[in-house]
């Protein structure tokens, strides 16, 4: 099966697709994007999607109607051409190509932004990794202050996952200047002490995970209090359970956070209920 890119209108084998050396987006990290997942070949979650794409375009003053562009069609045509048993969409929004000036031009200048879509087989984690549990390593959160932004500029999430990845774990969990976690490198990332379960609350400081708002909406139905509020390093350390949440990663069990054993050391109840309320969607 052909991996297949979509750019600016066309599609074609992704070997064969390219962007302008002058894209905003290869010069600045000038946009953003999203990562979706099939689930029986259908595009998970595509209305929470678009809606955050659409509010990272809005924060960047990037002027692209996804409506009007008619992105979902493509995605749409994008999976129908991969024909993969379940596919990884990839969504990508730059600013658009402009001679290199810090400043942006508006679409009124005549630039427009540069819409990529590549379409590829899904590849989830291990399904040892679900049963067992993993490691992560804790490492400082040295992103900026809009982390709430799913933007391309993802240059400190890749230097923690590639020392996460050196260090043979599976993430890196952040920790902010204050010693509070706030996410993975590519997670987001929750702690279950004496029943509750708590994750970091929406904010500057973490991606407002749609995987995230599924698992505490399951929380809910499943009577499981939540707390959205900030926690120590600390307080994970001597968690019950921790986990972490993501598309491509669903949930999974952490047992080891550096040199600490979490809880027994093997995934906890709280955990398992919840994925397997998730994955049952
Ligand atoms: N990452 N936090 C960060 C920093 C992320 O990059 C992601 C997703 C998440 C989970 O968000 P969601 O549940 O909406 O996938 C949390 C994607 C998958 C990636 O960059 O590949």
């Amino acid at each position: 099966m052909p991996e297949i890119a979509y750019v600016n209108g066309r599609f074609s084998p992704i070997g064969e697709a390219v962007v302008s050396i002058e894209d905003r987006g290869f010069q600045y990290a000038d946009g953003v994007y999203e990562v979706l997942a099939t689930y029986g070949g259908q595009p998970h979650g595509m209305e929470a999607h678009l809606l955050r794409l659409e509010r990272s375009l809005g924060e960047l003053r990037i002027e692209c109607d996804i409506r009007e562009y008619g992105l979902e069609g493509i995605i749409g045509e994008a999976i129908a051409r991969g024909d993969f048993e379940e596919s990884l969409i990839y969504i990508q929004i730059t600013r658009g190509v402009a001679p290199r000036n810090h400043e942006f031009p508006l679409a009124s200048a005549g630039v427009s932004p540069t819409v990529v879509v590549t379409v590829k087989e899904l590849a989830r984690p291990q399904a040892s990794q679900y049963e067992t549990g993993v490691k992560v390593v804790s490492l400082p959160d040295l992103r900026w202050k809009r982390c709430d932004i799913k933007t391309v500029a993802l240059l400190p999430n890749v230097l923690a996952k590639q020392q996460a990845a050196e260090a043979g774990a599976f993430e890196a969990l952040l920790v902010d200047e204050a010693g509070r976690v706030t996410e993975g490198s590519s997670t987001s990332s929750f702690r279950v002490s004496d029943g509750e379960i708590w994750t970091t609350p929406l904010g500057g400081h973490i991606l407002p995970s749609i995987t995230r708002d599924s698992l505490l909406r399951a929380a809910r139905d499943l009577e499981i209090p939540v707390r959205e509020e900030f926690s120590l390093l600390e307080e994970y350390l001597q968690a019950d359970e921790v986990f972490l949440a993501g598309t491509t990663t669903e949930s999974m069990p952490v047992v080891q956070v550096d040199d600490t054993t979490i809880g027994s050391g093997a995934p906890g109840p709280v955990t398992g209920a919840l994925r397997r309320r998730l994955i049952e969607r």
